[in-house]
């Protein structure tokens, strides 16, 4: 706030006076739009109307000076000057007749909250919310897929010992099993061992339970959550997300496999990325394969991301095993279904399994897993 200078009067007349008294409401309009918060009006009040150096004081010992046949004009413009300064100095009045006329005119102002706070600060913002960045990963692997004509099927989390294992060729004792410990179901030793519930440790059940339920052709993306006793650390969680995938049908070959991951890679990681298949081993698929994926952070040329290889190992995959189909057989036989429909010599079918959080960590350049889990916001705002 500027200082102010009391203009000369030089002598009462009412054009004399008219000239002070629009100054000085000018002069004091200046500084009053220039106060926007409740310390500023405290400012305000203080230059103007403050009870030892105030501007009033001043101008009211000048205009002692005015003879007598002018006190009375003299008083009143003055006393109506005070008037209007006072008001317009107080920082309650003036925000509470804001409220009124916002009132009025139709928005909402609710008194209680808006008594104590400062009505300069910006209004509460009520963020939109968003898909969270796992949800937004599993459905971009999932939307690559549907593009290829896939469709999205679903399983339940807890699940059966012979859709979890057995079905995928995890016979009971088998030394696979112990890559995938999980949480059992309590008080079910009475039941035959293939009916024993327990949390899903991957998605791959549910290929059997589609292909239980229907003849091929099928090509189907299977997203989910998945339980496993793992210890969280950065890279690892005890509850996790998968995309499943699983294509059957007459003529599948291993080109069709490594041509869709292929595909889907560049779709999901870019055109530069390319693919590699290594030998790997997986009950349900015969022959299986890991398939690693070119670093997106280096380009291939070797980093600390990727290890210095220059790649990223990604999913699992392989051609079904025909002891899968013999089992989706065997179930489709009880449930009155004789259409030998998955007969090894007629068909053939691909499959692969991903997670979701690994793709969302590589996308991001995420290194803690534990973030995805954290709910903190500054966090997920990043993914708006
Ligand atoms: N189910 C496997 C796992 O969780 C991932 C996987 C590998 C799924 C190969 C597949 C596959 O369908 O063919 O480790």
């Amino acid at each position: 706030m500027s200082t102010t200078k009391i203009p000369s009067l030089n002598d009462y007349s009412a054009t004399s006076l008219q000239s002070f008294f629009g100054i000085l409401t000018s002069e004091f309009e200046s500084d009053r739009s220039q106060a926007h918060n409740r310390d500023a009006f405290e400012a305000l009040r203080v230059k103007w109307v403050g009870r030892k150096q105030g501007l009033m004081n001043e101008i009211g010992d000048l205009l002692k000076t005015a003879p007598p046949e002018a006190r009375r004009d003299v008083g009143t413009q003055f006393n109506a000057f005070k008037k209007l300064v006072e008001a317009q100095c107080d920082f309650e009045a003036v925000r509470d007749e804001f409220h009124a006329t916002m009132a009025q005119a139709g928005f909402p102002v609710q008194r209680e909250v808006a008594r104590g706070i400062d009505i300069t600060l910006p209004g509460a913002v009520r963020t939109p919310g968003i898909a969270h960045p796992l949800l937004q990963t599993m459905e971009a692997v999932v939307k690559v897929f549907h593009q290829l004509g896939y469709s999205t099927s679903l399983g339940p989390q807890v699940e059966t010992d012979f859709y979890n294992f057995e079905a995928l060729n995890f016979p009971p004792n088998h030394p696979a099993r112990d890559t995938q410990d999980t949480l059992q179901i309590a008080g079910q030793s009475g039941k035959p061992s293939r009916d024993r519930l327990l949390m899903r440790t991957h998605t791959s059940p549910v290929q059997i339970r589609s292909m239980v339920a229907g003849p091929p052709p099928l090509r189907i993306v299977i997203p989910g959550k998945v339980h496993r006793n793992d210890a969280a650390d950065a890279t690892h969680s005890p509850i996790f997300h998968q995309v499943e995938g699983l294509c059957v049908d007459t003529n599948i070959t291993f080109s069709d496999l490594k041509g869709t991951l292929d595909h889907a890679m560049r779709a999901l990681f870019g055109s530069a990325v390319k693919t590699r298949f290594f030998p790997s081993f997986f009950p349900f698929t015969e022959p299986s394969a890991d398939v690693q994926i070119s670093c997106i952070f280096c380009g291939g040329s070797g980093c600390r991301k990727c290890k210095h290889s220059g790649w990223i190992e990604l999913l699992g995959c392989g051609m079904v095993d025909p002891a899968v189909f013999a089992s989706v057989t065997e179930e489709r036989r009880k449930l009155g279904f004789d259409d030998n429909a998955y007969d090894p010599a007629r068909i053939s079918g691909f499959a692969f399994g991903m997670g979701v959080e690994r793709i969302a960590m590589i996308l991001h350049g995420v290194s803690d897993i534990g973030q995805f889990y954290s709910g903190d916001m500054r966090f997920l705002e990043q993914f708006a």
